[in-house]
């Protein structure tokens, strides 16, 4: 029997979600990101669970798409496979995504990075859009959300060129949020997504949806939005709990209601 491809467990509230491919650096196959939107819509309608955690491996986090699957395709194939479905289906999970990244983010690999929503890095990952070497542009996101992500004149300079970025660049340019030691990358990364599954649940929800409106909408209409979304959780019991708790001096017990 093959290992299968996607490893995943719950430790607590948190859902933890490996990439496992090693031989091949994590390549991102079609089956793999079917399953992997499948598992993360399950965590995603689990009420138990609070975040998720996407980790690869120590050496790769994803080095790409699998070019295996493209390198004979023809474009009426690639048209038909529609395979940016199924990264429509991970652009929708509404829960918290951690990615803890250690080794290649590359190609597809960062691009996948790019949909999740804290990127805990270690010190030795390595980010890039290297698809020019292949003849092709990025294209589940990489030309867009990287752009918005470091702006023109890096995205510029990464896609054109097809280098990589350190993780001190990335993390100067904008693209992750943290740095850890090498040692650290799981651990680190898994402490912060315990941070944020302890939070409210529907305050969580509503924050990732509000964020990433600012890369959807205009302005004037993701303020709406966001007015919405933060009159929307004085509805609710988490409100009333974390006003109380921070009043009373005790710790919030939030129950997603
Ligand atoms: N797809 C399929 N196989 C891959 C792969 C990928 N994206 N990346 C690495 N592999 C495989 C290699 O073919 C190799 O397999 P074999 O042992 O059978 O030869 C194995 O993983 C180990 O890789 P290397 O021997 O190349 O390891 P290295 O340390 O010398 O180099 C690397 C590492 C720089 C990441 C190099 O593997 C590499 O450049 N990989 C491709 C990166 C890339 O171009 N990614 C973009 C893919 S296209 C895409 O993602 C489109 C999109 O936008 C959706």
């Amino acid at each position: 029997m093959d290992e299968p491809h996607i490893l995943h467990q719950t430790v607590g509230n948190i859902a933890i979600i490996r990439i496992n491919r090693p031989k091949v650096l994590n390549a991102l196959s079609l089956p793999l990101m079917a399953d992997l939107a499948t598992t993360m819509e399950q965590y995603d309608g689990d009420d138990s669970i609070h975040a998720i955690l996407l980790a690869g491996s120590e050496r790769a986090w994803a080095a790409g798409a699998d070019i295996g699957d493209m390198a004979t395709a023809s474009p009426e194939e690639m048209r038909e496979r529609n395979q940016f479905a199924i990264w429509e289906r991970i652009k929708r999970i509404k829960k918290p995504i951690i990615a803890a990244v250690s080794g290649f983010a590359l190609g597809g690999g960062c691009e996948l990075m790019m949909h999740c929503d804290i990127v805990v890095a270690s010190e030795n990952a390595l980010f890039g859009q290297p698809e020019i070497n292949l003849g092709i542009i990025p294209g589940a996101g990489g030309t867009q959300r990287f752009t918005r992500a470091v702006g023109k004149a890096i995205a510029m300079d990464v896609v054109l060129s097809g280098r990589f970025l350190s993780a001190k660049e990335a993390l100067a340019f904008g693209l992750i949020s943290r740095i850890v030691p090498k040692e650290h990358w799981f651990d680190a990364a898994l402490k912060v997504a315990q941070q944020v599954a302890a939070k409210g649940p529907l305050a969580l929800r509503a924050a990732k949806e509000s964020v990433l409106n600012a890369e959807e909408l205009h302005l004037s209409e993701s303020l709406i939005q966001e007015r919405a979304l933060f009159y929307g959780l004085f509805e609710t019991n988490d409100q009333t709990e974390g006003m109380n708790a921070f009043t009373e001096k005790r710790r919030p017990n939030f129950t997603g209601t």
